[in-house]
């Protein structure tokens, strides 16, 4: 097979400003050796996130500049809500600035205390925007998607039966939905097969409940099913979506990552009730129901995205430069979560640093070193992100212990990704010499946004 190429020319480009690594030294300490409160111009490659990072194409540069900005009624409203109904088939279309604001309304509206909300796995706002409502967030990821060691197509999925379970015990009337993260971002990116959203959507039709889709990443989601699912394999990446949709009664999504663009994002419902609520939330959270927190050029430029991002070409470059990052670590030995998720690459901070215990955030660690070593920002997603105290102050640590390496979306060439790996394989040549951390400030929610760390 013939090398896969980035399917687009670039038209417009951003320099980069190198440092050294006395620089970043300073920076680092500075900083408090969070690299969140890092300067982005200290950085040299950012792989922070993949969230609202993504270049636009021309089409969507010239989208923004046909933004209708009315505040009631604009065109560019009509243009967005037509891109979402097209893929979603929901009927009511919330614009909202962003994923979280989506969360928001919907967990203030249906949230509270006592109630439960069941997900594969919730990325921290969906946890932190649930809690805040004063309800609980359960995970309830399948058992092998808990094994970064082990390949698998779909390490995504829900656990059906522990959701039957939990439903049972907890009772439907304090279960006021059930979420699926699609792909599974604080999981490693895995994807969820249909089979399995089909199977949950069954319990959910048993019980009577309904299903929302966290869907940033439905777009990446539904090529790995298309190149991993049977039956699928002939369908466009269009009606694969559509499918994943159409098992869902409503959606909250970021468009800051499938819809190609900087800001944005929407919540989708199919229940009139729900969807007025959310409108007079949206009205004094947001805006207006046809603008809510975005402008009609972001609205433009969704929509453009939407349009972009179910390409087969675009999504197989993406899928497979995740994947070549991933391959060439590997060949080296570094330990990620196999097999290479869709949007990251995660690597398994627990067996890169075995002498570094949970406590003393092994992820933190090696985000410190990237940076040091190479100018990588990256992010740590384990006891820094997720970490609890019990009673007595000691830290209680998630299952896993990760280093996300996200990718924005036509953002980086083949040499910056070789570059990335480059540094990667060095700082685990070089691992012995990495040391734990200890956090000396911290906000109460959200607190790796914040924190500042020492070494030990
Ligand atoms: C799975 C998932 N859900 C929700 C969000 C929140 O979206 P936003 O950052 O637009 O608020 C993110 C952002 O990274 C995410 O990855």
């Amino acid at each position: 097979m013939k090398t896969i190429i980035e399917p687009f020319r670039i038209k417009s480009v951003e320099p980069i400003r190198f440092t050294t690594k006395v620089e970043r030294t300073k920076i680092l300490k500075e900083a408090g050796y969070n690299p969140f409160l890092i300067d982005a111009e200290d950085v040299i490659i950012d792989l922070l996130t993949d969230s609202g990072t993504s270049a636009m194409s021309a089409s969507q540069w010239a989208g923004v500049m046909e933004g209708d900005e009315s505040y009631a009624g604009s065109k560019s409203f009509f243009k967005f809500e037509s891109a979402v109904k097209k893929i979603t088939n929901h009927e009511f279309i919330i614009p909202t600035h962003q994923g979280r604001a989506a969360e928001k309304i919907l967990f203030t509206i249906v949230g509270g205390k006592g109630k439960y909300i069941p997900n594969n796995t919730h990325f921290d706002t969906t946890r932190a925007n649930v809690e805040f409502s004063g309800a609980e967030a359960i995970d309830l990821l399948n058992e092998i998607g808990k094994k970064p060691e082990v390949k698998a197509d779909f390490k995504g999925n829900m656990d059906v039966e522990k959701l039957e379970e939990f439903i049972k015990k907890t009772g439907t009337e304090n279960i006021p939905l059930v979420m699926i993260t699609v792909t599974n971002n604080s999981g490693g990116g895995q994807p969820v097969s249909m089979q399995n959203i089909k199977d949950v959507r069954a319990v959910c039709d048993k019980y009577n409940l309904p299903l929302f889709l966290d869907a940033c990443r439905f777009a990446e989601n539904a090529y790995f099913i298309k190149m991993r699912e049977k039956g699928y394999e002939n369908k466009s990446i269009l009606e694969i979506c559509q499918e994943m949709f159409s098992y869902s009664d409503g959606a909250t999504m970021s468009a800051k990552k499938d819809a190609l663009v900087n800001i944005g994002g929407f919540l989708s419902i199919n229940n009139q009730e729900l969807a007025l609520q959310s409108r007079n939330l949206l009205i004094v959270t947001e805006g207006f129901p046809t603008y809510g927190g975005l402008s009609g050029r972001d609205l433009e430029a969704v929509a453009k995205g939407l349009e972009e991002v179910v390409d087969e070409n675009y999504l197989q470059y993406r899928i497979k430069s995740t994947e070549y990052l991933g391959n060439k670590i590997t060949a080296e030995g570094v330990p990620i979560i196999e097999p290479p998720g869709g949007h990251a690459i995660y690597i398994d901070a627990k067996r890169f640093l075995p002498n570094v215990p949970p406590q003393e955030f092994p992820g933190q660690s090696i985000v410190c070193e990237l940076y040091l070593e190479g100018g990588i920002r990256t992010v740590e997603i384990g006891s820094v992100m997720f970490g609890k105290y019990d009673e007595e102050g000691n830290v209680v640590s998630p299952s896993m212990e990760l280093v996300r390496l996200a990718i924005p979306r036509r953002v980086y060439t083949q040499s910056h990704i070789d570059y990335v790996a480059e540094v990667v394989i060095e700082v685990y040549k070089n691992r012995d010499r990495l040391k734990g951390y200890k956090i000396i400030e911290e906000a109460p929610m959200l607190r790796h946004f914040t924190a500042r760390f020492e070494q030990l």
